[in-house]
């Protein structure tokens, strides 16, 4: 069947398989008729029928509500029953010979890994390999659910064998529930792109500025590796700023640090990362709900290896100093009340003020407690509103780490954490001095 549209700027047609949906027909014969989600939610595609007949794939799209004017319709969501004519209502560009290619592809899941306790890193392997840009997206069909869902790519390769995505569990949502069941893994899925124009290309002169909540991280994820790569913020400014509801919502920290620490960072104008929460609580060690992946680079790990080279320093002092010296310090320790030992969340952190208005972190993990100051040493950042994995401490503004059995910092941190005595006696926990550098 013939496809014929009249645009603002000129004319063109394509070919329309049976079953096939007009706009997808479109973009597999490089014919740039206008889209965004492509999945029946924003609009964009819509198009009015002049003559022929067409089937409604989804009545109750979202985007349907943009559809006015009589006999219009969506192309993201129409079959063709006849040749067609139809009219959209800006321009088309003219087909692209540079673009990549787009078409309908097949793949497997291969992968799904939980990232917290509603978001997981779904991995597909594809059955041919295909080139997208950095920041597009595919529509994902699933067996025996109705309708295809945008998901952004996480990765960067060209050719691609293997697509990374994010994907955030909807309660009663088809397609994230079924990928978040014992279904997905293994399973053949359809997939239809590469989609979406959002895209990084090297060459761009320009600062880059990545603003996404939760699991709309993963495009930009594509984009700060394929820029970090290019060289990008050697001379460009990057600025990522992700936001999440708690700090059980954080996720891709590692790979934030990682990114910054050993692709952007050696720039001249680097760039920023900054995680926002939107609420307080559910702190990691609520309920002990630390996402899995959420765990933060070693020393080692950010530092390319060097970090292998423990603090000597400070661990051999302590080894050195004469036993009774510690005891007698220990018991010159003036101790002020901080908090009752039930106050602390299990493996979590706690702000508590003690006599005299002072306030610090007291830290559980596991056995031990710990007392820290209670604001960044960057800049004036609550770090009680932070992450505590086993004993590494992560500030979530700009993801500075410290172990806190030492105030050590780790991975992007500059500054190491000001350490207080600790002494737990019955159910209170008892904060005394300063701990001195290298005590
Ligand atoms: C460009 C783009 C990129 C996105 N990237 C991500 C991402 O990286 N990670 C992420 O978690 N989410 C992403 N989303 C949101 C994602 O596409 C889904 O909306 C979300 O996962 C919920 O899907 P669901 O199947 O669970 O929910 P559902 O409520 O079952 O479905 C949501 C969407 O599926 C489609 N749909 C539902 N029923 C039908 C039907 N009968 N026929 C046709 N279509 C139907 C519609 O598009 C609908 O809005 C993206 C969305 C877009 C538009
Ligand atoms: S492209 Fe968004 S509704 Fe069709």
């Amino acid at each position: 069947m013939r496809v014929e549209v009249k645009a603002r700027n000129r004319s063109l047609d394509f070919e329309v398989g049976q079953g096939e949906k007009i706009l997808y027909a479109a973009l597999r014969r490089q014919a740039r008729l206008p889209y965004e989600c492509a999945t029946g939610t924003c609009g964009t595609c819509r198009a009015k029928l002049v003559e022929g007949e067409i089937e409604e794939g989804w009545p109750a799209a979202p985007g349907r509500k943009f559809c006015r004017a009589e006999g219009e319709f969506l192309m993201c969501q129409c079959t063709a029953r006849s040749d067609l004519r139809i009219e959209v209502g800006g321009n088309v560009p003219e087909a692209d010979p540079a673009a990549r290619r787009v078409d309908a592809l097949s793949g497997t899941v291969s992968a799904v890994r939980a990232l917290t306790h509603d978001v997981a890193a779904v991995d597909v392997a594809l059955d041919a390999p295909c080139a997208f840009e950095a920041g597009q997206f595919m529509a994902v069909g699933a067996p025996g659910i109705a309708g295809m869902r945008g998901y952004s790519m996480v990765n960067f390769a060209r050719p691609a064998q293997l697509l990374e995505f994010v994907i955030k569990k909807k309660p009663g949502g088809g397609l994230s529930e079924w990928l978040f069941s014992d279904k997905a893994p293994g399973a053949k899925i359809e997939l239809f792109g590469p989609l979406g124009k959002a895209t990084y290309e090297p060459g761009l002169e320009k600062d880059i500025l990545c603003i996404a909540g939760g699991s709309g991280i993963a495009g930009m994820m594509s984009i700060l590796k394929r820029a970090g790569e290019a060289g990008h913020f050697g001379k460009h400014r990057g600025t990522v700023f992700f936001g999440v509801r708690t700090m059980r919502d954080l996720f891709f920290a590692r790979e934030l640090s990682d990114l910054k620490t050993r692709q952007c960072g050696s720039g001249v104008a680097s760039a920023q990362v900054r995680a926002r929460l939107r609420a307080r609580g559910g702190e990691a060690g609520d309920g002990g709900q630390v996402p899995e992946r959420a765990r933060l680079p070693r020393r080692a790990a950010a530092r390319g290896g060097r970090g292998d080279e423990v603090p000597l320093a400070g661990g051999e002092d302590r080894r050195r100093q004469h036993p009774l010296r510690q005891v007698q310090l220990r018991a010159a320790m003036t101790k002020k009340m901080a908090c009752r030992k039930s106050e602390v969340p299990a493996n979590g952190l706690k702000e508590c003020e003690m006599e005299g208005g002072q306030k610090v972190v007291v830290a559980n993990s596991g056995d031990e407690y710990f007392a820290v100051q209670a604001q960044c040493p960057h800049q004036e950042i609550p770090l009680c509103e932070g992450m505590l994995e086993g004993t590494v401490l992560t500030c979530h503004q700009h993801l500075w780490q410290w172990d806190i059995r030492t105030g050590e910092p780790q991975g992007l941190a500059e500054a190491p954490l000001e350490r207080y005595e600790v002494k737990v006696e019955g159910e209170d926990i008892m904060v005394g001095e300063k701990v001195k550098e290298g005590a």
